[in-house]
């Protein structure tokens, strides 16, 4: 059955970046770990949330955390095709990141009233998702790709255009990412790494979040 959305107008893709520098991207293995962790990053002061749907405790614990945690804006990450974005809009995600852009993708989710972070890495992948409307973008894999020279050379072409650069990204070179002007805000798994959740440390998880919300805040 389909979660309620805490909220029914969705939001401005813009928004997702309103809550702070960055956004954790985070990989689930056990369901039973999802709400201790979103309680930690809350804790934290962190409350917009990248679940991906690499594992298959990803879509279940989207819906655990849609439905106990009203305070969190928990979106769906590694959305490949069309079934994935309207799965995770089922079980309540408020957002959907993709690593890449297609079509397939923004159609869906324009359907679903579901913001969407497209992903990108060259610049006609950039036209491609600015000519179906969307122009916050993610830049994935922003460490593998050199980012930090792409970005300040796309300010100028590309004016209209923000970013959210993620994969590589840590507490350390975040600061580089984050003082460019186009960027609004950095993705990353550091604040849930795998072996605190693995132990249950919630505390580190708080520790970590409170560091990363801690960073200057996206524009
Ligand atoms: C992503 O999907 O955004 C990245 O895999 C996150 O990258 P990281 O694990 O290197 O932070």
């Amino acid at each position: 059955m389909a979660v309620n959305a805490s909220s029914a107008v969705p939001m401005n893709p813009v928004d997702i970046a309103s809550h702070g520098p960055v956004i954790p991207v985070i990989v689930i293995d056990c369901v039973a770990d999802a709400l201790p962790l979103a309680e930690a990053l809350l804790a934290g002061g962190v409350k917009v949330l990248e679940v991906t749907l690499r594992t298959a405790a990803g879509l279940p614990a989207i819906e655990a955390i849609a439905r106990n945690l009203p305070e969190a804006v928990v979106g769906v990450g590694t959305v490949l095709n069309a079934d994935d974005a309207r799965r995770a809009s089922e079980a309540g995600a408020r957002f959907a990141v993709s690593p890449g852009y297609t079509f397939e993708v923004g159609s869906a989710c324009k359907r679903l009233d579901l913001p969407l972070l497209p992903g990108v890495a060259t610049s006609s992948e950039i036209m491609a998702a600015l000519a179906d409307g969307f122009s916050f973008l993610k830049f994935f894999p922003a460490e593998a790709a050199g980012a930090i020279p792409l970005l300040k050379a796309w300010a100028s072409p590309f004016g209209q255009v923000s970013f959210c650069p993620t994969g590589g990204i840590t507490q350390a070179t975040a600061p580089h990412y984050l003082a460019l002007p186009n960027v609004r805000c950095v993705g990353g798994s550091w604040l849930t790494p795998a072996d605190a959740v693995r132990a249950g440390d919630w505390a580190r998880i708080t520790q970590l979040a409170r560091a990363a919300q801690g960073l200057r805040g996206g524009s």
